[in-house]
């Protein structure tokens, strides 16, 4: 925190800097590795972690969870079904409330408007657990995966497949922060917002043809066709990214070496083919697995005093 009233969140991946992002994603390593030998480290011994919940989640509730027990600390999981927040308590008021009581709050929910309000409100630090407009998290770990396999991503070519929505936006964030470029595959009419991709500059482009854009990418990255929320246009979605599968034909295009991810849960034969997801060198497990890894670095860095690594 940079004083007692002002902590910092983590909203997007534009709420870190470059070298403290690069700092994260080294420590995610550390932390993976000390992991291994079994002895405790307990920086958040006492600590509390709120989770709210307004969409499901396997992997970012359980990563949280458990890399919180594994710190020493706690969490307690707060779903609106359960809490004044389904019958209409205004965000603002449940941030108050709720920073009062835990060291730091994570929030998974539909408007990104509603995350920033309570981030305003709250005295501790909030996380963005995933909203419609970002998924921070999920690039923390995919660029700890991409660095423990490949080195720096800077200067390195990605290609987004599919739909132009919260994933795809924080590569855009990433693209920037990290200093790679980025491809987007995406039909007319599912591009990612046009105020994000401004911003990002040349670094990212659309190309609509996707195995034009796969060719010799050092990365490949989709994600499902109808994210939470968008169930009822399914089918719809279903004919318009018909075109936009990774299989093995598009990873035949990108780099001999190029790695795929995704953030999961997959539709395999949707998005992706079971040929490509579950390939015997695939890396989506570990990518999952270093959820855990890369937020406990993230949560280190915000609640402890983070004079540990973070230099360029
Ligand atoms: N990738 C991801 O965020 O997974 P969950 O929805 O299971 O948390
Ligand atoms: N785009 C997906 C990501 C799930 C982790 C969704 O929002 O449902």
């Amino acid at each position: 925190m940079t004083d007692s009233n002002t902590p910092r969140h983590f909203l997007t991946v534009l709420d870190l800097t470059p070298e403290e992002l690069r700092g994260l994603v080294r420590r995610a390593t550390e932390l993976k590795t000390a992991g291994r030998s079994g002895e405790a480290y307990e920086p958040l011994k006492n600590r509390i972690l709120g989770m709210i919940f307004e969409k499901s989640s396997t992997r970012t509730r359980v990563s949280f969870e458990a890399g919180m027990a594994q710190f020493g600390g706690h969490a307690i999981f707060l779903s609106p079904r359960d809490t004044q927040l389904g019958r209409g308590e205004p965000i603002e008021d449940s941030a108050r409330v709720l920073s009062r009581m835990v060291d730091c709050v994570t929030i998974r929910t539909f408007a990104q408007d509603t995350l920033e309000r309570f981030a305003a409100f709250s005295r501790v630090p909030v996380i963005n657990a995933l909203t419609d407009m970002y998924h921070p998290l999920q690039l923390l770990a995919d660029m700890q995966t991409w660095f423990e396999h490949r080195g720096d991503i800077k200067g390195k070519t990605v290609l987004w497949v599919g739909d132009g929505n919260n994933m795809c936006h924080s590569y855009i964030n990433a693209a920037r922060q990290f200093d790679f470029r980025l491809r987007i595959a995406c039909p007319e009419g599912y591009d990612p917002e046009d105020s994000v991709l401004q911003r990002a500059g040349t670094r990212c482009e659309i190309i609509r043809d996707p195995m034009a854009a796969a060719e010799a990418v050092d990365l490949v990255v989709t994600d499902v066709w109808a994210s939470m929320g968008q169930e009822e246009e399914h089918a719809r979605r279903e004919k318009a990214f018909a075109g936009y599968q990774v299989n093995d034909e598009l990873m035949a295009r990108a780099d001999r070496e190029a790695l795929f991810m995704h953030c999961l849960p997959a539709h395999r034969g949707e998005e992706v083919t079971a040929s490509v997801i579950d390939r015997e060198d695939s890396l989506v497990w570990e990518e999952a697995g270093n959820r855990m890894h890369s937020q406990k670095a993230l949560l280190e860095f915000l609640l402890c005093d983070p004079a540990w690594t973070i230099s360029g």
